[in-house]
């Protein structure tokens, strides 16, 4: 058997007359009695091989063939005749005349089928993931996948980066998920806990002196998963010293723009855009604004001041919010019935549509107000025909907004508004430092610990709980098409600082020396300002290819209750094992 020249998809024209050595799967067969058809598939694509029957030995092999038997054929490329061209592969103005094949292996009949994309269950195709991945599909997505990290080596070599790993068995990170624990053998009763990200150690590499690090890398957190979330994920994971909030957003922005210029041959126009979280929150509802259209909340308080049922919500400090939908007249009656629903769900007590179409002004307040007042509304909201203005009035303003960036979201998609040709990039800047988390009754850091403070913390003292709240952080995440694939800020390099702001969160000295003793402590150490930020690479992949969840472009992801279907993992562990660890089974 000879070596393999090529593979399957790149051939072209340019090697008709070529003798060609092939290896792949049988993709699909046709026998037409008089010529065999077969077409064989590597990981670069697919080329139609013919089999003559004067070649009886070739002919007759060909005859045994099955969809996915593992074939080696040697034969010359040569035109197809005219009439049989596939325009829609790039190798279908060509075949393989087969002089010699081998079958080296045989399959048994499939599951599902490789060669078309026909839809099977994500159980399926998650429990016989080996075959999912030979689709074509799944194959393009992690070859792109691996493009993508290629180029951002690349880029990151060429700024100077290095590239260094960090432990996986290590000490609980403070990234706010729960932690995987693995026990340890050795010390029973002792745990390591794995990385949520390599945070701490990327800080410690500051210290060091490496000055600029970064590490393609795995992260582990114990959450419910979601089409955008894994228990297991990488980051693109970097640290800078000597920087400002600027430097390192510049940086991530010449980083995604070659990405999206080499694989997806897209200009992206930077600076991104960028706002504060105060307004992503005010004007969008979300801390993830999806930019791609525009519908902004508007406060219509103002306008519906003297109104006769919202006068004294708004007189007793509640507010009236909306949105304007562009071309939304068209939503009908039992949308807008659903839409109702749906921010009830949310905590909203109701919701009031006004919209003037060909028919004339529709509005569920017709029992309440004249269609003279309804076109008032719609006036004094700058409302334009063919528009749908909905809005929402309570005591609660944080309820509202949420209500409104949800149905905002809803509405877009439903009118198509949020289109997935389109890259809309955002930074959304300066959070809140410290949150007061209302479930567990405790302040908590928006991001992380270690994030530094915008303002001058001697303004704010430990008592002034509502204070607290004000102070906002160096800190961007970036957001793409309403999804956050990154977030970062600049770090704390001060001992003193630090203490402090453990202080803010309410964790004892002990705790903090006890989780984090070694961070303080090197931040003694003369530890140079620095800062830096982590991109979610299976987000960022799924995003450049368009799949609608990451699970398509990870080779072996978790479903959705956290199990690997194909190794059949977490598993029972023996008794031996456990006592080896220290641990005593609890019989339930
Ligand atoms: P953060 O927690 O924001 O920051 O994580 C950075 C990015 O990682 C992605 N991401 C996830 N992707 C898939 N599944 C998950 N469970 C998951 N969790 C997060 C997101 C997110 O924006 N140490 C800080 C970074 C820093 O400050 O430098 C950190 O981990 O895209």
């Amino acid at each position: 058997m000879k070596q393999r020249s090529d593979y399957c998809g790149n051939l072209r024209e340019n090697s008709i007359g070529k003798e060609i050595t092939l290896y792949g799967w049988v993709n699909s067969y046709r026998n037409h009695g008089s010529l065999i058809f077969v077409d064989i598939r590597d990981r670069e694509g697919i080329l139609q091989l013919v089999f003559d029957p004067n070649n009886r030995k070739s002919f007759q092999i060909a005859t045994q063939l099955r969809n996915e038997y593992v074939i080696s054929v040697t034969g010359v490329i040569q035109r197809r005749p005219k009439g049989t061209c596939n325009n829609g592969i790039g190798t279908g103005t060509i075949e393989l005349l087969v002089d010699h094949i081998y079958i080296l292996n045989t399959s048994e009949n499939l599951p599902f089928p490789i060669a078309t994309q026909k839809n099977c269950s994500e159980e399926l195709r998650l429990k016989y993931r080996y075959l999912d991945l030979r689709r074509p599909q799944l194959q393009h997505n992690l070859i792109t996948r691996s493009k993508i990290s290629k180029i951002i080596r690349d880029f990151l070599h060429t700024e100077q980066f290095i590239e260094i790993e960090t432990p996986s068995l290590t000490k609980s990170t403070p990234e706010g998920a729960r932690d995987f624990l693995v026990p340890s053998r050795i010390y029973h009763g002792k745990f390591f806990a794995l990385p949520q990200s390599p945070q701490i150690f990327k800080q410690i590499l500051m210290i060091s002196g490496f000055d600029k690090y970064y590490q393609i890398v795995k992260c582990f957190r114990d959450e419910d998963l979601r089409s955008d979330r894994q228990i297991e994920f990488t980051q693109i994971d970097i640290e800078m010293s000597y920087i400002n909030e600027s430097i390192i957003m510049n940086l991530i922005e010449r980083m995604i723009s070659k990405i999206f210029k080499l694989i997806l041959n897209i200009d992206l126009e930077i600076p991104f855009k960028c706002m504060t979280y105060e307004d992503a929150i005010l004007k969008y509802g979300s801390e993830n604004p999806d930019i791609r259209f525009n519908m902004e909340i508007k406060n219509l308080s103002h306008e519906f001041k003297d109104s006769r049922i919202f006068s004294t919500i708004i007189s007793q400090g509640g507010t009236v919010q909306g949105l304007c939908i562009p071309n939304g007249a068209i939503l009908s009656k039992s949308t807008l019935k659903n839409i109702i629903e749906f921010v009830k769900m949310l905590g909203a007590k109701g919701l009031s549509w006004v919209k003037s179409s060909s028919k004339g002004i529709e509005s569920n307040l017709e029992k309440i107000f004249s269609k003279n007042e309804l076109s008032n509304i719609l006036l004094t909201c700058n409302v334009k025909q063919g528009d749908l203005l909905v809005f929402i009035a309570d005591g609660n303003k944080n309820t509202v907004i949420n209500c409104l960036g949800q149905l905002r979201l809803k509405i877009g998609n439903k009118l198509g508004m949020g289109n997935d040709k389109k890259f809309s990039f955002l930074w959304v800047v300066d959070f809140p430092l410290i949150t007061f988390n209302t479930d567990q009754n405790k302040f908590e850091s928006f991001h992380h610990p270690f994030t530094a403070p915008k303002n001058d913390l001697d303004l704010f003292s430990l008592k002034n709980q509502r204070n607290i709240g004000f102070i906002k952080s160096k800190s961007y995440d970036i957001i793409l098409n309403g999804i956050e694939i990154g977030g970062g800020s600049i770090r704390i390099n001060k001992n003193d600082v630090q203490r402090k702001i453990f202080d803010l969160l309410r964790i004892s000295y002990k705790d903090y020396k006890n989780k984090f003793g070694f961070l303080l402590d090197a931040l003694s150490y003369g530890a140079p300002p620095h800062g830096g930020i982590a991109l979610g690479f299976d987000r960022l992949c799924a995003l450049i290819l368009g799949t609608k969840s990451i699970r398509e472009v990870i080779a072996f992801p978790k479903t959705q209750n956290a199990i690997d279907l194909m190794v059949n993992a977490p598993n029972d562990v023996n008794d031996e094992q456990l006592l080896t660890l220290g641990i005593n089974r609890i019989m339930k």
